[in-house]
């Protein structure tokens, strides 16, 4: 089912493609006016995830405009609690508003014996999407599924939401260690169930994001980063063998060389990364993705073209996969990120 000569699967077993496959975190979203056309149309985010019609043909937008190497499933990292009984509101300007996770009663309330049934519409946008991707012509694009790591799933539960440093979460994670790690037991079994069926249904690729694994000391990253994505990846290979999976463990700064040895394919490293320091301290045969500025690209001219060609000359001749640092942003100017792909097609 993967096709081995699609360039982003390629750099992912470890060949040093070039010029680099390119896609884009968010490349599906509000900067995109096809995109804005189909949100007005539904009542809320959660049911645009869940109607497969809608999710795959937001998933091929991008593909249709800039021809990217990889398109990524349109869903949302927090579709996994909300498929656990956990309750989830998208509120307007606001983000993601969930109950908070406190305590035993919490946990006992989730129940992973229904995910499957209430993720079966994002299975179905899976295999939408790979016939699309066929049917259309795009036959050198790979799709990716993911699932938001178990740390960063667990920080917007016990938060309740987005935070700026996950105090509550941090302070539970040392204080009630044993109700810390039964969530973080049960999301990392949830999300090897999730992962697996995405590739089951066709996905080619998976995607960890652990965006908020920065907020951790070395020994919690160790425990609650390093140890689960171990653990899912593990998992994975025996169910899929040679299934390639990349991370993102986002502001984890020194960190990106002990998480090479979870086992990864790839580490997508954020925009505060020096990549050739940071590719220095992933084994040999690891690719890195990314970490191109979201402001470079919002900012557009020479200042993106800079950037842009920095990143590619520290990391031409090895395994690479040219991506943004963090999403993009809703204020980016789509002419911006035609540029961009022209830039990095030509190196
Ligand atoms: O990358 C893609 O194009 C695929 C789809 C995708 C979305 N979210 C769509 C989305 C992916 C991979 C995510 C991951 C995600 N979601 C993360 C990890 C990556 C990161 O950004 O750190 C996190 C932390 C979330 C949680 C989340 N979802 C927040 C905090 C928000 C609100 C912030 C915002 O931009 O509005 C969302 C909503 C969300 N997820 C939107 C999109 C396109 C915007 C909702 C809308 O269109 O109304």
């Amino acid at each position: 089912m993967r096709d081995s000569t699609k360039p982003l699967l390629r750099a992912l077993t470890g060949e040093a493609v070039w010029p680099p496959p390119i896609w884009l975190m968010r490349q599906a979203g509000r900067y995109l006016p096809e995109y804005r056309a189909i949100r007005a149309g539904v009542a809320d985010f959660i049911a645009l995830c869940t109607t497969p019609e809608l999710a795959a043909e937001v998933t091929l937008q991008p593909i249709r405009r800039y021809g990217f190497d990889a398109a990524i499933l349109f869903s949302d990292i927090l579709i996994l609690p909300w498929a656990l009984g956990h309750g989830l509101a998208f509120k307007e300007g606001e983000g993601p508003v969930l109950p908070k996770l406190r305590d035993a009663a919490g946990l006992a309330a989730l129940d992973p014996n229904r995910v499957a049934a209430a993720v079966a519409p994002v299975m179905e946008t899976v295999r939408r999407v790979r016939a699309g991707l066929a049917s259309e012509g795009f036959g050198q694009t790979a799709l990716i599924g993911f699932a938001g790591a178990p740390f960063t799933v667990a920080c917007y539960m016990v938060e309740g939401g987005g935070s700026r440093d996950f105090a509550a979460t941090r302070a539970m994670a040392y204080a009630d260690p044993a109700l810390f790690a039964g969530l973080m037991d049960m999301l990392t079994e949830s999300t090897i169930e999730y992962l697996s069926a995405q590739a089951e249904a066709g996905a080619e690729a998976l995607m960890l994001f652990d965006s908020w694994a920065g907020v951790l000391s070395p020994s919690l990253f160790r425990r609650h980063v390093i140890a689960p994505a171990t653990r899912i990846v593990a998992a994975l290979r025996q169910r899929h063998p040679g299934i390639p999976v990349i991370g993102f463990p986002r502001l984890g700064g020194l960190m990106v060389g002990a998480y090479g040895a979870t086992g990864v394919n790839a580490i997508a490293m954020d925009t505060s990364m020096d990549l050739a320091q940071a590719a220095a301290l992933v084994p040999d045969g690891v690719a890195v993705q990314g970490n191109l500025d979201p402001m470079a690209l919002v900012a557009g001219g020479a200042a993106l073209t800079g950037e842009a060609e920095a990143i590619l000359r520290a990391m031409r001749g090895r395994p690479f996969i040219f991506n943004l640092g963090h999403g993009i942003v809703p204020q980016t100017t789509p002419a911006h990120v035609g540029a961009l792909v022209e830039q990095v097609r030509a190196a």
